[in-house]
């Protein structure tokens, strides 16, 4: 079954004096320089357009300060429609390089021949698409995992869909633990991405390591509502799922909370690994939680989405902001033999009160017997 539903095209934001590295940086990547086993003449072309890159923008620049925004709350009569689905776990292993699985890939190849092959299904994915498509929402998130093993090929595939879901300034994508399953995964094919992951007014033309932690996190604000990326992808060992924010990261988010903050946006982290403890295993879990917890204690923020669990969850961080919702949902592929991993996502209907907010959560699952998505839940978020 085709992926290809509606393209569109989705490489609006580069413009001026970035334009011209894009095709250069497309051709690098199309012949497979940017893969890692680069000859030198190829590692210093690489080299010098990343430090191009950074001549024209560089990632000390790049906080919600010097953002070209037009920072407008929302106004109480207007509403804002968010579309949430995660961990659509796309996998692709036909027509890879056996030299691709000499690594962690071997074991991930083999646990989806063995058990997730029978969980994940594309026409489930293709489903879910064109329901979020009829609900048309103002804007998509998508909370990681797009990949299954983080092959070029399912980089390829995620791409169809999210041009099926929308252009880049209609979809906002973070990535997940499998997005960078192995050291270089996500680095090397994310210029295939970028467009859909890049904060406003940034322009970003090359997929180098360092291009990717600039990224994070990323801003978009869309009609008073401040959407906030935050990376926790990072390749681990074998039979871990971790991730990790980092300092830095924390840093800049910090910044990027009080400056949305003051402009009384509505302030909505994306990020894959849960944030509350409990929510998944230990080997599946955010290794530095209790430092993110602590920022949005101190910070705040209005609502929290993930994904990563694969199933349900509705968690509250308190702080002395208020009660943080944190809302998980399944995987966007999943048949669902265990009723709670079904697959489903949320549409959150955001308003103004004159005390605060109103957020009504929509839940459309995927009904086995139909084959199509319904709504199963609706409830309204007390903030
Ligand atoms: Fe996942
Ligand atoms: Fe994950």
């Amino acid at each position: 079954m085709s992926w290809f539903l509606d393209p569109v095209g989705s490489y609006g934001l580069f413009s001026g004096q970035s334009a011209c590295f894009l095709p250069i940086s497309k051709w690098l990547l199309s012949t497979g320089v940017t893969d890692r086993r680069e000859t030198p003449l190829q590692k210093t072309i690489r080299y010098y357009i990343r430090e191009m890159v950074f001549f024209v923008k560089s990632p000390e620049t790049q906080t919600a300060e010097t953002y070209n925004f037009k920072f407008k709350p929302m106004n109480p009569n207007d509403t804002f429609t968010l579309a949430h689905l995660s961990d659509p776990h796309m996998a692709y292993p036909g027509g890879s390089r056996f030299s691709d699985f000499l690594n962690k890939r071997f074991f991930g190849y083999l646990k989806w021949r063995l058990r997730r092959q029978s969980e994940h299904h594309g026409d489930v994915l293709v489903r879910m698409i064109q329901d979020v498509r009829n609900c048309q929402p103002d804007h998509v998130v998508v909370t990681g995992d797009l990949t299954h093993l983080g092959l070029p090929a399912e980089f390829a595939k995620a791409k169809e869909l999210l041009e099926a879901l929308g252009s880049a300034s209609q979809v906002t994508i973070i990535p997940g633990n499998h997005d960078a399953y192995v050291d270089g995964a996500l680095d090397c094919r994310l210029l295939e991405w970028v467009d859909y992951m890049v904060s406003d007014g940034i322009k970003v033309c090359d997929g180098t390591d360092t291009v990717v932690s600039s990224l994070f996190p990323s801003l978009r604000v869309r009609d008073g509502v401040a959407l906030i990326g935050v990376s926790t992808a990072q390749p681990c060992s074998t039979f871990l799922a971790v991730g990790c924010i980092g300092n830095d990261q924390l840093q800049r988010l910090q910044k990027i909370l009080v400056e949305t903050g003051q402009k009384d946006l509505f302030r909505i982290v994306l990020i894959h690994h849960p944030p509350k403890s409990g929510v998944v295993s230990w080997r599946k879990r955010l290794t530095d939680a209790e430092a993110l917890q602590k920022t949005m204690q101190d910070y705040g923020a209005e609502l929290i989405l993930h994904g990563h669990s694969h199933h349900p969850s509705r968690t509250y961080l308190e702080t002395s902001h208020g009660r943080i919702p944190v809302i998980g949902v399944p995987s966007a592929s999943a048949a669902g033999e265990d009723p709670r991993r079904r697959a489903r996502y949320h549409l959150y209907r955001l308003s103004r009160r004159p005390d605060g907010w109103d957020i009504q959560v929509s839940v459309r699952s995927y009904v086995h017997k139909e084959k199509c998505f319904d709504t199963e839940d609706k409830y309204r978020l007390a903030d």
